[in-house]
């Protein structure tokens, strides 16, 4: 009888303790699910992206996402910066001034298209159908010609731009890549998708 008595208990015990760890869990699983869905909503709509360039190298290019675009976070040397200033004063650029107020934000309208001369940030769509242009950083290859400076050269429909988005002339793409908006936080992060004052 003792036996049959304390089978039940236990029986009785065990479940109770799996209704319990079945709770458990499920406390610990809620607020996570809730955390993480109204960043996924953000996400989705466009939040800004934090990216870390303390390890970005000169002459080095790194792709992010952003609003499901490719974002090119790419650090220029100082030859880099000389080859700009040139080309933005010789009649190659179709738009050297960033002129076109739609291609940039107001504080990236001047020589390197930039907040630092040294950082370039563009949206890595061809400004003509929406390819994704190819980084091509030699100087003067077989394939592009003994003026090439290095720069961004897009597959589709041969459209070129330099290494701060500028488009040439005589190519099909209309305009200079976009920049987006950005700032920076400290001296090793670039928050894209947003600019000093806010999500744009
Ligand atoms: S899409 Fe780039 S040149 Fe046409």
């Amino acid at each position: 009888m003792s036996n049959t008595i304390d089978t039940g208990k236990r029986r009785f015990l065990t479940a109770a303790a799996s209704v319990v760890g079945g709770a458990g869990a499920t406390a610990v699983a809620v607020p996570f699910v809730s955390s993480m869905l109204p960043s996924a909503k953000a996400e989705a709509a466009g939040a800004p992206v934090e990216v870390d360039i303390s390890k970005l190298e000169m002459g080095q290019l790194l792709t992010v996402e952003w609003r499901g675009k490719p974002v090119w976070i790419f650090r220029r040397s100082e030859e880099a910066l000389a080859n700009l200033e040139m080309l933005g004063t010789d009649s190659e650029l179709r738009d050297p001034e960033s002129e076109v107020s739609s291609q940039q934000p107001e504080y990236c309208q001047n020589d390197t298209r930039a907040i630092r001369d040294e950082l370039m940030v563009v949206v890595g769509i061809c400004t003509h159908l929406g390819c994704s242009p190819t980084y091509r950083p030699e100087m003067a290859p077989a394939d592009l010609g003994e003026n090439w400076k290095g720069g961004f050269f897009c597959p589709c429909h041969g459209s070129r731009f330099d290494l701060a988005g500028r488009v040439f002339q005589g190519v099909p793409a209309p305009t200079n890549l976009v920049v987006p908006p950005y700032h920076f936080q400290g001296d090793n992060v670039v928050i894209v998708g947003a600019d000093a004052e806010g999500v744009a």
